[in-house]
């Protein structure tokens, strides 16, 4: 089952092709250059750059998984025809798409005027081609990018049931139950900001772009943690939700003490006071979540996971207990792509859970799983 999948939920443009769990391309344009002198997303600019990438981001995956992944994408009678006749010569979206079976898309979470413009492409291509259309949840994408494989099958591992999900993006922080495939529930989440957005507006304070993620992990990396000891929120609260907006006000007024020699002085050390306390805080909740269950694989996903730190303090949190974590295998994965959301779609489909009437697809920005 050969699926094309869109995804314009936020500041990446990303479409792929997939064949089941195998990636056979996984096209991304980025739209950080466009946001940065703003130091966050801008949605209406946003919208534009996918409006103008958008068939070129389609394309570059179908063309990509046509070249590297061929066998996977087309069976092989009807490739040795497509070469003879050189149908592939000329630059026709349609010669290719005759080979895709379901269209995926993100309805959701994630900017409107952004969910937007991906759903539209969708609907236009699946109407035209007369393909069904499967709709898929952007955290649901998160999850199933842990179970990706290349294009040859490997990593060749199984599912296991169930899973606890730690998701932390610039948008989300959850746990998750994945009880079984498309089968979630959502046990804690942020009740203010992000984790990924905590990281970000601290940066920003700091004077240090965006996204501000992997600036404070390289600042940290040379940085004494112990140097502040910053609040960690929501401990008393008995649930497994978390809070950030609270230790980013802390950070603000602490920044407000400090000289400008101060803070460039200890930028390091400031960067990893902070990302331990935003680091603990997530772990503090997930180890409240794992006592309560009988869950040994923990899968954790979401850009916030490029960080090598963050990992390493979820292995041993694992290790501890005697379990696994599973991230996603290929670095493109962490953050926002399209191959996360066709792979979901895939186990969709064989629950035949496509949109039964295309032209009611709409957007849905806060759409929880
Ligand atoms: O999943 P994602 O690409 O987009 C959303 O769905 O939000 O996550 C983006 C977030 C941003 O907050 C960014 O600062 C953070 O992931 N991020 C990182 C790192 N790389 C990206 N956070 C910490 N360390 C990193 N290396
Ligand atoms: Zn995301």
């Amino acid at each position: 089952m050969v699926i094309l999948s869109i995804d314009t939920s936020c500041d990446e443009t990303a479409a792929a092709v997939t064949s089941g769990r195998k990636i056979l391309s996984n096209a991304i344009y980025s739209q950080i250059l466009i946001h940065k002198k703003w130091g966050g997303v801008v949605p209406h600019l946003a919208k534009r750059a996918h409006e103008e990438r958008i068939n070129l981001v389609i394309e570059d995956a179908l063309k990509k998984a046509f070249r590297s992944g061929s066998e996977n994408f087309i069976s092989r009678e009807h490739l040795a025809s497509a070469r003879q006749t050189q149908a592939f010569s000329r630059n026709s979206l349609a010669q290719y798409l005759k080979f895709i079976d379901y269209i995926a898309v993100t309805y959701g979470p994630g900017l409107a005027p952004a969910l937007e413009v991906g759903i539209l492409k969708a609907k236009e291509l699946a109407k035209k081609n007369n393909k069904k259309l499967i709709p898929i949840n952007h955290m649901e994408g998160h999850i199933y990018s842990c179970f990706a494989q290349n294009s040859h099958g490997n990593p060749e591992f199984d599912f296991l049931f169930p899973y606890l999900c730690l998701l932390v993006s610039g948008g989300h922080t959850e746990l998750v139950l994945f009880k079984d495939h498309t089968r979630y529930e959502v046990i804690g989440k942020t009740i203010d900001d992000a984790a990924g957005e905590a990281l970000d507006k601290a940066a920003k304070m700091l004077g240090l772009g965006y996204p501000g993620g992997p600036v404070i992990e390289a600042l940290a990396e040379r940085g004494d943690p112990s140097y502040h000891i910053f609040p960690r929120p929501m401990r008393q609260s008995h649930d497994l939700n978390y809070s950030f907006s609270g230790l980013k006000t802390s950070f603000f007024y602490h920044l407000k003490k400090l000289s400008q020699q101060e803070k460039y002085n200890h930028v390091n050390d400031l960067a990893a006071s902070y990302q331990l306390a935003v680091f603990d805080s997530l772990i503090f909740k997930l180890d409240r979540a794992l006592d309560n269950l009988k869950i040994t694989t923990l899968i954790a996903a979401g850009g916030v996971m490029a960080n090598g730190m963050l990992r390493q303090k979820l292995r041993q949190v694992m290790k501890k207990r005697g379990g696994t974590v599973l991230f996603p295998k290929f670095k493109k994965l962490y953050g926002d792509n399209a191959a996360m959301i066709g792979i979901a779609a895939f186990f969709k489909a064989q629950k035949k859970q496509f949109v039964n009437d295309i032209e009611s697809l709409d957007r849905v920005p806060r759409l929880s799983l």
